[in-house]
């Protein structure tokens, strides 16, 4: 069981304070696709500034930075405008990642907020952030007194700055990160059933871990989206040029060996030459959406559902004609009475695009991490959070002491 401190158990006042948000939003022709991670952040920081912050600095790693290229297209500035109008105060920009530079810019800054540069321009430099340097987190941890952690999409990754850094310094969670973590446990560990899983989207691989916590918890799984084609060809049906993932056949087979009367695959498909049956896919067809008889199966499924989880779509949404299998399946959880936790990255974008967005009862931030944390895999940065509430204490008049 987590123990952690909020921002609630903290003295901000006067105090240099570090925030670890996920600002690695989708960008397109230079412009943000959709900004729900820094509109969601600023509760947080909102906070700390009026419970009187000195300063805060806001990280963030932006995309992969493996070459020197990578900057450009990996630019966290790209963040300022949007942040600044939502916080309605400006935000100093500091160039530097690290050293004396970042000092510099620290020191020349005249605003209260700042944000650092992409963490991951440290990349270049031996890997610093993604190899978790302890050095490095150092460093950060040197810049303030307290650091906030509120990037739950990074948190299944030990990285210096979602990881070494908080091993230096007195640390706690933000809304955000409080928000999702209760959420999930909320959902997993409430009692109601039925208790129904959705999983969409291409990779098997990714969901590995989650089917295997969760499939004994559950009543029934439903699976759609490309990852489906996999365990179709386990159970022996030509899928033509569906996608597969041939790794992980085996693993659908048992799954399916054990669980076939709790699991829910498609029946029908919309493939590159229309609807077909499952049993008459050909060799030069691709599977791109769920049809529209598996759409009344997966529904009639979730009708009494008492609690969902959704994670990935049902086809292949970038192209509308393949769209609508997972437009029908989302309006219909949007629309029914169940607790609805929807899994986050491409599905949370997706159900915003369609204008769902404030129909669940949470839309998670995070996709990969909303996975691992769902399959169990903590990353360190809990465990870390979890000691600092023992190192520093959890109630307020303590911490004070302490960062006196
Ligand atoms: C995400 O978008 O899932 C998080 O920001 C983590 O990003 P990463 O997969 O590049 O580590």
């Amino acid at each position: 069981m987590l123990n952690l401190k909020t921002v609630n158990d903290f003295d901000f006042n006067g105090k240099k304070v570090i925030i670890r948000v996920d600002f690695n939003v989708p960008v397109v022709d230079g412009k943000i696709t959709d900004d729900n991670r820094i509109v969601k952040s600023i509760k947080t920081i909102k906070y700390v500034i009026d419970n009187g912050a000195k300063e805060v600095i806001l990280m963030s790693h932006m995309g992969k930075v493996k070459k020197e290229e990578d900057k450009v297209s990996n630019d966290l500035r790209i963040v300022v405008p949007r942040l600044e109008s939502l916080l309605n105060m400006s935000v100093d920009f500091l160039e530097h990642t690290s050293g004396n530079e970042l000092l510099n810019d620290l020191a020349n800054s005249k605003n209260c907020v700042k944000l650092m540069q992409n963490t991951r321009y440290e990349d270049l430099n031996n890997k610093r952030e993604s190899n978790n340097d302890e050095n490095l987190g150092r460093f950060w941890a040197s810049l303030a007194d307290i650091a906030i952690f509120d990037a739950f999409g990074a948190s299944h990754r030990n990285h210096a700055s979602t990881s070494s850094m908080f091993k230096h310094i007195n640390c706690g969670v933000g809304f955000l990160v409080n928000e999702e973590i209760s959420k999930i446990e909320e959902i997993i560990n409430d009692n109601s059933h039925p208790f129904i899983i959705v999983m969409g989207g291409a990779k098997v691989s990714d969901k590995i871990s989650v089917i295997n916590n969760l499939i004994d918890k559950c009543d029934r799984l439903i699976i759609g989206g490309a990852m489906s084609f996999t365990f179709l060809k386990a159970l022996g049906y030509n899928v033509g040029k569906s996608l597969v993932d041939d790794n992980h056949i085996e693993f659908c087979r048992n799954l399916m060996e054990k669980y076939a009367s709790k699991i829910s695959l498609p029946f029908d498909v919309v493939t590159n030459n229309g609807i077909k049956t499952i049993n008459n896919i050909l060799d030069d067809e691709m599977g791109l959406d769920i049809g529209p008889e598996t759409v009344k199966v997966f529904e009639e499924n979730l009708k009494t559902a008492s609690r969902v989880i959704a994670n990935g779509t049902m086809g292949k949404n970038e192209d509308s004609k393949y769209a609508l299998g997972s437009k029908e399946i989302y309006t219909f959880l949007a629309n029914s009475n169940a607790k609805v936790l929807v899994g986050g990255g491409d599905t949370a974008s997706f159900v915003n695009d369609i204008g769902l967005s404030d129909k669940f009862y949470h839309i998670s931030t995070g996709g990969g991490a909303t996975l691992e944390y769902l399959g169990g895999n903590l990353g360190s940065i809990f465990e870390i959070l979890n000691s600092s509430s023992v190192t520093y204490g959890k109630n307020k008049k303590r911490n004070k002491e302490i960062n006196n």
